[in-house]
């Protein structure tokens, strides 16, 4: 592993993916299950502070004993945290005090690599980086969720080159024979602690299509009645769009007449 070359790429890729929000966007928290884009960058720095370079680089002084409490997610061993659906109601610290906790962290880690680490650590830096990607996911989830609720629907970046699959590669169905499977991490590498523990699992036959359903698709199940008719549903699903009042998938609207579907490009017939 390459750690000295990928730190600085995947550390600020995730400020990359933050160039088309303004101050505001950073703060708002649109939902519980949401966090604001702040708070990803700073929950990912927490991650370097707290695992890596207190433990394990002598000289680091903490950035600021108030971050460790402010951005712990759910780490138990690692003290008390906020509430989740409270993440949006801190201003402070400011946004631009979040880009200097990075650079300090960023700086520190910058040493912690220049004197080769043991593997051990590397393994850690590792996992870290991993982490930062995985938020990286969630920051766009969570910036399109915030952009998708505002009555404006603002693009995120119209010229983004992020892009989602337009149509499917494949077509038909797959058939899984009835068997037992292993399943698990089984390689050389990085892979979560979740992964491990290879093990069988017996499944039953079943077909699955090999490509995604797309919006032409959808809007059939839609047109036959798809939100009106239980017959096209098992009881939970059915029962979660009738609690919630679900009509159509998150992020589509019908506007005088015709869909639309709301992407990070903005709102798209
Ligand atoms: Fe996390």
């Amino acid at each position: 592993m390459d750690l000295k070359r990928q730190y600085p790429e995947i550390r600020s890729y995730s400020e990359t993916l933050c160039q088309p929000l303004k101050t505001e966007d950073y703060v708002v928290q649109v939902a519980a299950f949401a966090s604001p884009a702040k708070w990803h960058l700073a929950h990912t720095t927490w991650f370097f502070e707290t695992f890596i370079l207190h433990p394990h680089l002598k000289s680091y002084n903490l950035y600021s004993t108030d971050f460790a409490y402010l951005f712990n997610s759910y780490y138990n061993n690692a003290g008390n945290r906020v509430l989740r659906a409270n993440r949006g109601n801190m201003t402070r610290p400011t946004v631009e005090e979040i880009y200097a906790y990075r650079k300090y962290v960023d700086k520190a880690m910058g040493q912690l690599l220049d004197t080769e680490p043991a593997n051990d650590i590397k393994n850690l830096i590792l996992l870290g980086l991993n982490h930062e990607q995985q938020h990286q996911e969630l920051l766009l989830t969570d910036i399109k969720y915030m952009f998708g609720q505002n009555p404006l629907f603002p693009p995120y970046d119209v010229q983004t080159t992020l892009s989602y699959q337009e149509k499917n590669a494949e077509s038909g169905h797959v058939k899984i024979e009835e068997g037992i499977y292993e399943i698990g991490f089984n390689d050389k590498g990085f892979c979560y602690d979740n992964e491990h523990g290879l093990h069988k699992v017996y499944l039953d036959e079943f077909e699955i299509e090999k490509g995604l359903v797309t919006n032409v698709e959808y809007i059939e199940f839609i047109d036959a009645g798809g939100y009106s008719d239980f017959n096209l549903w098992l009881d939970e699903g059915w029962t979660w769009a009738q609690v919630n009042h679900i009509k159509a998938p998150l992020y589509w609207h019908k506007i005088d007449g015709e869909w639309h579907h709301y992407t990070l490009k903005g709102l798209k017939k």
